[in-house]
């Protein structure tokens, strides 16, 4: 659902051509972006179209990237990283690199262009002073986020039940302007200390979601699942009808199968997918893509 939400499309092998360019940090799934400067059938003839590049730089790297299909042995891809390395200009930085060139081969097409590798310190989160049990895993929050905001940073998000925050470590971490509420004073101050612990200066409002009236460009809702909060019909749709006061695009997400209350609050489901909960206590969570309906 992350990859047609985000590029339209479904990735196929692990890969997916877009012209669509997002930072790869945004999501757990994707692990690196290759933007393509030239490409061609014959290797030989991809080498000239670096040279003719004219690339003078310092502290670069240039590293090989194995995609799906190619089976190009370890020594013949060190032969062509030294051709890529001959054919820029400036002293490398293997360790801390200003940027990366790569070149890859998919489907007997050689490319060459600049790699940006997924920064994977999202996964510090993990050690979050405080968490509860009814918390999402990192992977989901990270992929609410990409969903909601289709990787556009420009666009302002809301977590609408945010807990201890869980969502919100990861917009802050990917660069997204996010805000967040909960009705719980406890749990707004848990939130709070999460993400002072790992430095993100962003606001959780200490209020019922129907209290707020800021607008928002998209919104993230991680219903109460009846467990540790009360949850029923009424304050379910009371808190979807809230939102759809204050963003056009909300994605929802709930435990128990919602639909005839999301298309009451006056809500389109663009796209739906489920998510199970492995381990201990089995259950299967719902997502739906929302927008509003004019
Ligand atoms: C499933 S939990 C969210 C967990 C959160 N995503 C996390 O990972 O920590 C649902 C939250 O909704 C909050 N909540 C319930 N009703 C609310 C309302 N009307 N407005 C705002 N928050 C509400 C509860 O206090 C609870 O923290």
């Amino acid at each position: 659902m992350e990859s047609r939400q985000i590029f339209d499309k479904e990735e196929r092998n692990k890969l997916l051509f877009s012209n669509i360019k997002v930072d790869p940090s945004i999501s757990p799934f994707i692990k690196n972006r290759f933007e393509i400067i030239s490409s061609s059938e014959s290797y030989s003839e991809l080498l000239k179209t670096i040279k003719e590049e004219n690339i003078r730089i310092e502290g670069f790297k240039a590293e090989y990237l194995i995609l799906d299909g190619d089976f190009t042995e370890k020594p013949n891809r060190r032969e062509k990283l030294k051709d890529l390395g001959y054919r820029i200009e400036g002293i490398p930085n293997f360790d801390n690199p200003s940027i990366t060139y790569s070149i890859c081969n998919y489907k007997n097409f050689w490319y060459f262009g600049i790699l940006t590798k997924q920064n994977t310190d999202w996964l510090k989160h993990n050690k979050k002073p405080s968490s509860f049990s009814n918390s999402i895993c990192m992977i989901i929050a990270k992929t609410l986020v990409s969903i909601a905001s289709t990787g556009n940073k420009n666009n302002k998000l809301l977590d609408v039940c945010c807990g201890v925050g869980t969502i919100m470590l990861e917009a802050c971490f990917s660069g997204f302007n996010i805000e967040g509420c909960d009705i719980n004073l406890k749990t707004c101050k848990h939130a709070r200390h999460n993400l002072a612990h790992f430095n993100y200066s962003t606001t959780v409002y200490c209020s019922d979601v129907k209290d707020l009236n800021k607008k928002y460009d998209a919104a993230i809702i991680d219903l109460p699942y009846n467990l540790y909060t009360y949850s029923n019909d009424l304050i379910i749709s009371n808190i979807i009808e809230s939102t759809a006061k204050l963003a056009t695009r909300i994605v929802i997400m709930s435990i128990s199968g919602i639909e005839t209350i999301i298309k009451k609050s006056g809500l389109k489901i663009h796209d739906f997918c489920t998510v199970q909960k492995r381990g201990k206590s089995k259950f299967t969570r719902n997502i739906w893509v929302c927008e509003k309906e004019n």
